[in-house]
């Protein structure tokens, strides 16, 4: 199994998403030449495993995701002498996959990197679509830019070692996509569940290729987020001020909640019918995940009214219209 998707910014920007097993996809990624590898601790014996050179651990964390572990990484690029043929490989999940694109688009004003994103969240989401950076000043990604990788290899396989609750905060975000854009891929989550997904390769892997192909066309289109890269916020609004308020919840379970709350303002707002409502909340349920939160109402308005992406002090809002639909607005 080996499915390969394409983002072709520009001629000379292309990024390639590739599904398949990584021991066989990277000896023909990997280019001649010095590779060195940052990778988070929870999954370092993959150096050994893939054969590369580690520089760098990372101690995955929203903490450890400062411009002060970039230097640190820099640090250890300069001690090792590398140099602008070196090519970076990102291994762990999306702190370190957003870290490694930041550290690789400014080390000697850019170097080739790679990324093995190696949980489910980073294979649909984080990996995809050259967002990267660190937090500054309480912000999450204040400081960042957009540096696609050359390549981007999703492997299933290295998923089977998550929890629950992390592949269930993973498939908040496919679930996210498939609202946004494939309606098909909206009805396999719900014909099947965590347990039939993680034990079918195949099957895992083409919930990932799917979820991967609708993000791959929206930023091929707008890699900078001036239009319909937006859509991808969708279920965000909320989550980014739940997420701010506290610590609770995982990044997936956020979105969640964010989505119900998105259904059910579209559905009061006569924008999406109560059988794709009701739809949308049984496909979260169905995964165990929250789709309520109990946090003061002004505490959640005051922090959406914070979040980076508003305009001019707008909240943004993605609203679903249907399965594979939706509309953003302003208010
Ligand atoms: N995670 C949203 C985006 O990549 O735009």
């Amino acid at each position: 199994m080996c499915k390969e998707l394409k983002i072709e910014f520009s001629h000379t920007l292309v990024s390639e998403i590739h599904v398949g097993k990584v021991e066989e996809l990277l000896p023909t990624l990997l280019p001649e030449g010095r590779v060195v590898a940052v990778v988070d601790r929870n999954v370092r014996h993959l150096c050994d495993r893939l054969g590369v050179e580690e520089l760098f651990v990372v101690d995955a964390s929203e903490e450890a995701k400062t411009i002060d572990t970039a230097a640190k990484i820099w640090s250890c690029l300069v001690e090792k002498s590398a140099d602008r043929n070196t090519f970076l490989l990102g291994i762990g999940g999306g702190i370190t996959t957003d870290l490694v694109g930041f550290v690789a688009a400014t080390y000697m004003r850019g170097i080739r990197f790679g990324l093995v994103p190696t949980t489910l969240l980073a294979q649909v989401d984080a990996a995809i679509g050259g967002k990267c950076g660190v937090n500054f000043g309480g912000y999450k990604n204040m400081i960042g830019c957009f540096a696609p990788a050359r390549w981007v290899v999703c492997d299933v396989n290295l998923l089977s070692t998550l929890g629950h609750r992390e592949l269930r905060s993973g498939m908040a975000e496919v679930i996210k996509t498939a609202i946004l854009g494939d309606a098909a891929l909206f009805a396999l989550c719900e014909q099947n569940n965590i347990e039939s997904l993680a034990g079918n390769d195949e099957l895992f892997g083409e919930v990932v290729r799917r979820a991967a192909a609708v993000k791959c066309a929206v930023v091929q289109r707008d890699l900078l987020e001036s239009g319909e890269r937006k859509k991808l916020n969708l279920g965000h609004t909320l989550a980014h001020a739940i997420e701010s308020l506290t610590r609770e919840y995982t990044h997936g379970e956020a979105v969640a909640i964010g989505l119900a709350y998105v259904a059910a303002k579209s559905l009061n707002g006569g924008l999406l019918t109560q059988n794709d409502y009701q739809r949308i909340v049984a496909v979260l349920q169905h995964y165990d995940l929250p789709t309520s939160v109990d946090l003061p109402e002004d505490e959640l308005w005051a922090a959406m009214g914070h979040d980076k992406k508003n305009k001019e002090g707008r909240i943004g809002w993605v609203l679903p219209t249907g399965i594979g639909e939706l509309v953003i607005s302003c208010q």
